[in-house]
C-alpha cells in the first residue's frame, strides 16, 4: 500500500559507530540521537520516519528498490565510503522514482580527493554536506517540500 507520507532514511557502513568514530570530525552525537531528532521533527510534521543502518552495500539496495515498492515519499541516504564507490547505489537511485536526498555529516569535498566524487550524488535529487547532524535536519526539510 502506497504511504506518501512515508520517507526513509538509510545510513551506510560505520554509521554505527557515530559517537566515538573519529569524533574531531563526525562529532560525538549517536545514529540514535540523530534519529530521535528527525522523529521529533517528522512528528511536527505528521510524516513517518522509517530510520536504518547497514554496514551491507546490498541491504542498501534493497531497502531504495523496498521504498520505491512501498510508495515513500522520499529517501534521505547517507551512504557512508559506498558514496566513493559504490555503482551499485547509483543504479538503484537511477532505477527508482522515489527522490534520494544525498547528505553527510562532514564536507567529503573539503577532505582526502578519494572522497571527492560521489556516485550516488551523480544520481541524486540533491546532496547536503557539512553540516554534522544538520545535514540530516536539513534534507528532512528538504524532503518536506517535494
Ligand atoms: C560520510 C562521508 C564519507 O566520506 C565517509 O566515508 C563516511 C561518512 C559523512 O557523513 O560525512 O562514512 O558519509
Amino acid at each position: 500500500m502506497a504511504d506518501a507520507r512515508k520517507i526513509y532514511v538509510l545510513n551506510g557502513p560505520n554509521l554505527n559507530m557515530l559517537g566515538t568514530r573519529e569524533p574531531d570530525i563526525y562529532g560525538y552525537d549517536t545514529l540514535d540521537d540523530i534519529a530521535g531528532r528527525m522523529e521529533d521533527a517528522a512528528n511536527r510534521a505528521h510524516v513517518e520516519i522509517d530510520f536504518r543502518q547497514s554496514n551491507h552495500e546490498g541491504h542498501l539496495v534493497d531497502w531504495l528498490q523496498e521504498a520505491h515498492a512501498e510508495g515513500a515519499h522520499a529517501v534521505i541516504l547517507n551512504p557512508g565510503a559506498y558514496t566513493h564507490t559504490s555503482i551499485a547505489l547509483h543504479d538503484a537511485i537511477k532505477g527508482i522514482t522515489v527522490p534520494v536526498i544525498e547528505v553527510h555529516l562532514s564536507n567529503p569535498h573539503a577532505r582526502e580527493p578519494f572522497r571527492h566524487k560521489s556516485f550516488v550524488g551523480m544520481a541524486a535529487r540533491g546532496t547536503i554536506a557539512g553540516f554534522g547532524p544538520l545535514s540530516y535536519m536539513l534534507a528532512l526539510e528538504a524532503a518536506l517540500e517535494l
